[in-house]
């Protein structure tokens, strides 16, 4: 990773934070971009942008800062995303459906299209996009954040074969349940509903609502390794694929 450049959105906390721990840790300069990165102010050579990654001008800015920064950018890891919890498919009105898509789908459009030609004029470069098992599993309670989550699968297979002849890989990381702030607010609501404490409905979750395989929830760290080996050359004939990290949660083939 030393003297590499990579972009990380979502930076500021869970798995992109992580993301970032562990590139910076490798000797790879970032862009860190985030509503609020503070998390990843003083790590070495990362520069942290404030900005809303659900406008145009957010992915501008961040092209923007890799370039004047950095002068170009071999890694992207687009990582940052909503996911509102739904009651209902019906309460979800065009507005909420459209920043679901403006964060999850459009901030990755916008972002690949600065970036990867960058990458092209540099010989080539890596595209991690973080998606969900809800891409192939959606709950009804996660409706928009799950169909988002599938459209990414479509962009990174179109954009794999695109660009592959000019050295651009294009790939996704598909978590399972991860122990991050959205999935503690989550726990939190479930220990309430069940009276427990968070760690008891933390034990129901894994055990009795979701069946993991391996009988423990993802740490970011667990995430941040995969993301680490597409993006590395270890990597180099791995292309349009989708790795699961998601402690056996998938059960079909
Ligand atoms: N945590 C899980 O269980 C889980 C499971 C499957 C997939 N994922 C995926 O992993 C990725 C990271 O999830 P996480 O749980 O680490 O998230 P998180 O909630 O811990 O962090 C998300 C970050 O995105 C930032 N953010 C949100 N909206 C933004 C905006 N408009 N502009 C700029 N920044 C914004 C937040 O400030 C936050 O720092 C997401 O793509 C998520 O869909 C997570």
């Amino acid at each position: 990773m030393t003297g590499r450049v990579a972009v990380v959105t979502g930076a500021g906390s869970g798995i992109g934070l992580e993301v970032v721990r562990l590139f910076a840790g490798e000797g790879c300069r970032l862009v860190a971009a985030d509503l609020d990165p503070s998390a990843c102010e003083g790590l070495p050579g990362v520069h942290a942008v404030t900005v809303d990654l659900g406008t145009a001008e957010g992915a501008r800015r961040v092209a923007a800062a890799v370039l004047d920064r950095f002068g170009g950018v071999d890694i992207l890891v687009n990582n940052v995303a909503v996911a509102p919890y739904r009651d209902a498919f019906t309460d979800v009105d065009d507005a909420a459906w459209q920043h679901t898509w403006e964060v999850n789908v459009m901030s990755c459009v916008r972002l690949c299209r600065e970036l990867i030609p960058m990458m092209v004029g540099r010989g080539g470069g890596s595209v991690v996009n973080i998606g969900s098992e809800a891409a192939r599993h959606p709950k009804p309670y996660l409706v928009d954040y799950a169909v988002s989550k599938a459209a990414l699968l479509a962009l990174a297979k179109a954009l794999s074969t695109e660009y592959g002849p000019a050295g651009v890989r294009v790939n996704t990381v598909a978590p399972g349940p991860t122990r991050t702030s959205t999935m503690n607010r989550f726990l939190g609501s479930l220990a309430r509903r069940l009276g427990v404490d968070p760690e008891a409905a933390a034990e129901h979750f894994v055990h009795e609502m979701r069946g993991l395989a391996l009988g423990r929830m993802n740490e970011p760290a667990d995430v941040a390794a995969v993301v680490r080996f597409l993006a590395g050359s270890a990597a180099r004939q791995v292309t349009g694929a989708e790795y699961a990290v998601d402690a056996g949660s998938t059960t079909s083939m």
